[in-house]
């Protein structure tokens, strides 16, 4: 049996970058399976498909091919073959991704591939629901979170980092409104799983976080 972490929470709350380095301290594979939403956001774009065009959707995604690889620790994200780890990360994928993301069709093609990724390796998986659909069963659930004006704000620095032309106002605006599809959404919507450990990362840095994350991991592994 494989051992399963599950991460679940909001944008901005530091997720991806306190799982990829829990994943490297305590030797688990990282999935990011926002990143498989997010290639299936662009695929569909990029071939001019509507989240309402049922039929296109079926064909787009019976072919799709999504690869999460790690190269000595540089994520690397494969769609149909190609490099996409940019370019799924730009505020019009933003602005789309949880329209996708709250589709039966997309979301029956993703669940099984992302547990197929537990089955065979120790892995800590994020995204939204992890601990309440994915794997129910996880050995760890961990919901993190913060206040909405301290996520638009790391991710608005992250953007500008990264170079992306944007306004404080237009990531919060962004950051809530991609919220509020994901927790009110029918299927799988995002919510504290009712055993999740509540992390609240507002007035922690990502040093703090992660060693909250890793003492909860290591204490139940030792169990
Ligand atoms: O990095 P960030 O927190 O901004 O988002 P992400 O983890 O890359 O997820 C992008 C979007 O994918 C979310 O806003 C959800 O709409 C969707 N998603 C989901 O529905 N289920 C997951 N397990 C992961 C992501």
């Amino acid at each position: 049996m494989s051992f399963v972490v599950a991460i679940d929470g909001p944008a901005g709350t530091g997720k991806g970058t306190v799982t990829k380095i829990v994943a490297e301290k305590l030797n688990l594979v990282n999935v990011d399976t926002g990143a498989m939403y997010r290639s299936v956001t662009l695929k569909a774009l990029e071939n001019n498909i509507q989240p309402t065009e049922t039929e296109k959707k079926k064909k787009m995604l019976q072919d799709i091919s999504i690869e999460l690889k790690d190269n000595n620790g540089v994520k690397q994200v494969l769609l149909d073959g190609k490099d996409v780890t940019e370019k799924i990360r730009t505020p019009k994928i933003d602005q789309n991704v949880s329209k996708f993301a709250q589709i039966a069709i997309v979301r029956e093609k993703m669940t099984p591939l992302q547990r197929k990724m537990g089955e065979t390796q120790n892995i800590i998986m994020e995204g939204r629901d992890i601990g309440t659909a994915v794997f129910p069963d996880a050995d760890v659930k961990i919901y993190l979170d913060a206040t909405s004006e301290e996520r638009a704000k790391r991710r608005y620095k992250q953007n500008l980092e990264k170079g992306i032309k944007c306004t404080y106002e237009e990531v919060l605006k962004s950051i809530e409104e991609r919220n509020k599809i994901d927790t009110t959404r029918k299927i799988a919507p995002l919510k504290k799983a009712e055993d999740a450990i509540y992390v609240d990362t507002t007035n922690l840095s990502i040093d703090e976080v992660v060693e909250k994350v890793c003492d909860i991991i290591v204490s139940k592994m030792g169990e």
